[in-house]
């Protein structure tokens, strides 16, 4: 057994370059599958539903869950390759449900919660601090800060769907998540209490309620562009009506999500793959012409390191030196006759709009295509995606530079993702994606929130 760290602060990474600690131990036995014990309500939900809005001063994506006893409403920002759920338990905690997870318990094992902790913080138990509990590394991907943290278990309450409207309440009695410490919470968004991960992880939300309700091991993410209207996250599979009667979940474009076989956390347990989603592009193309890359760096190497991932975390486009280079000089050389003004940190090539025309979505703009497993299977960036409104007349391409040795060598942002829905299959490990909605009269922010649960 460990004794629980002293000096926390100590895990604390800020630096560029991962600082991680490893352990090593022998998974064999613990790679045992078990089911999340439920009590269902009275009826079996298909699909479920949570708000998502972008806060605009963090440019994080936001959503708010009802969790503890009684329930209250908690702030998290969305991580969609976070490993699980995340709240601060140190501070405000208060839930008579509240149950930390015991040491080799059926819980710890599908946490992947391996090492045994005793809390030395307080000599009293509390929600974060018990003795003889098993320990996640909750990681603030937003500043990469991550900690030690007992494996917690309370009640959760979400809304189901019928994919137009959300429906009745269900209540999950075990949901399965860690508790963070008040220090990480550094860089999130004001009234953020926790991150939501919904990664490829046995409890990442997307995980836990299609095993908890034995529906499609699927999920959907629609980002809405406007800061007060909300986007939608489905888990379970479509319909996804958006108004006007749009099912969304029709006429997906599908490309293979490859795994990334070494993790990429601030913290983790060696041998098991990433929890984020990566997709293989091949090329990028702008305006239809081929920009010149290394594509070796599109590819993982024997650390992980390279490939192309979908983030909520960062608000733009990151990309590795010469890659970024690459696609800026190609973008201006087709943007030729627009005037370029002076960049607006970190967006580097930016432009008088006033020069620019506007379209159906968003300026027009040379598109650029991620091409993904052929040369017909492209993921299009149209202007509504590639571009940022910095000012009035300001105009960028939403793209940042990620540094000469970054960990992943392109990260496909939030501003990219807005009003595209994305639909992830674990199952089939294949990422469905819509393209830009602003084509088919809707947006992110349609979804019809008015709950059809009848009262009572
Ligand atoms: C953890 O606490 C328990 C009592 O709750 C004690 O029996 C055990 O020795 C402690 N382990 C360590 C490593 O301090
Ligand atoms: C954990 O166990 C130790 C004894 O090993 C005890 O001193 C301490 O108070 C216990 N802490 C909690 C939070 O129960
Ligand atoms: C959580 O978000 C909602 C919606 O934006 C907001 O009304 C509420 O004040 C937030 N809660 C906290 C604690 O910041
Ligand atoms: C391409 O990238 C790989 C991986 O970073 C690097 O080893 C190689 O030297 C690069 N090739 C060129 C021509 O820059
Ligand atoms: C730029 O302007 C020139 C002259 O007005 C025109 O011939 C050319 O086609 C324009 N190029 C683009 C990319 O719009
Ligand atoms: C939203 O759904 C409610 C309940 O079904 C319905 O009464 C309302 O007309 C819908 N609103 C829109 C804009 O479709």
């Amino acid at each position: 057994m460990a004794s629980w760290p002293q000096t926390t602060s100590s895990f604390l990474y800020s630096s560029i370059f991962p600082w991680r600690l490893l352990f090593h131990f022998f998974l064999f036995c613990l790679l045992l599958f078990v089911s999340p014990s439920i009590t269902l309500a009275s009826f079996r939900p298909k699909a479920l539903v949570l708000p998502v809005w972008k806060e605009p001063s963090s440019l994080q994506y936001l959503t708010q869950i009802w969790q503890r006893t009684p329930l209250v409403p908690v702030n998290l920002t969305v991580d969609l390759g976070g490993q699980f759920l995340w709240v601060n338990c140190a501070k405000d905690y208060v839930s008579s449900s509240y149950r930390p997870g015991t040491c080799r318990s059926s819980q710890c094992s599908l946490a992947r919660a391996l090492l045994c902790s005793n809390c030395s913080s307080s000599a009293t138990p509390s929600p974060g601090c018990n003795n003889k509990t098993c320990t996640l590394f909750p990681d603030n991907t937003v500043i990469r800060a991550a900690t030690f943290a007992e494996l917690a278990q309370d009640v959760f309450s979400i809304q189901s769907t019928d994919g137009k409207n959300p429906g009745s309440v269900v209540s999950v009695p075990k949901f399965l998540f860690s508790c963070g410490a008040t220090f990480i919470l550094e860089g999130l968004a004001n009234g953020v209490t926790g991150m939501a991960g919904l990664g490829r992880y046995p409890i990442s939300l997307p995980s836990f309620f299609s095993a908890a309700f034995s529906f499609d091991r699927k999920f959907a993410i629609c980002l809405s562009s406007a800061t007060k209207s909300n986007g939608v996250i489905f888990f379970g599979d479509g319909p996804y009506i958006f108004p006007p009667n749009i099912d969304v979940s029709k006429n997906l474009i599908y490309t293979p999500l490859v795994l990334n076989p070494v993790s990429i956390d601030a913290i983790y347990y060696t041998g098991f793959p990433s929890t984020e989603y990566f997709i293989q592009v091949k090329s990028i193309k702008i305006n239809g012409k081929t920009v010149p890359l290394n594509t070796s760096l599109l590819s993982f190497d024997n650390e992980g390191n390279g490939g192309t991932k979908i983030s909520t975390v960062k608000p733009y486009m990151l990309m590795e030196t010469s890659i970024y280079n690459a696609v800026v000089k190609a973008f201006l050389q087709e943007i030729a006759n627009v005037s370029q003004v002076a960049a607006v940190a970190p967006l580097g090539a930016c432009f008088n709009s006033n020069s620019i025309e506007k379209t159906r979505a968003g300026p027009a703009v040379p598109p650029i295509d991620l091409v993904l497993q052929s040369d017909l299977v492209y993921w299009r960036v149209f202007g509504a995606n590639s571009m940022v409104h910095v000012s009035e007349n300001v105009l960028c391409l939403g793209a940042v530079d990620g540094g000469s040795n970054p960990r992943t060598s392109i990260v496909i942002g939030g501003h990219q993702l807005e009003d595209n829905l994305l639909q992830f299959d674990l199952a089939t490990s294949r990422l469905g994606f819509s393209s830009s909605l602003l084509f088919r009269q809707t947006t992110c922010s349609n979804f019809n929130f008015t709950s059809t649960a009848s009262e009572g």
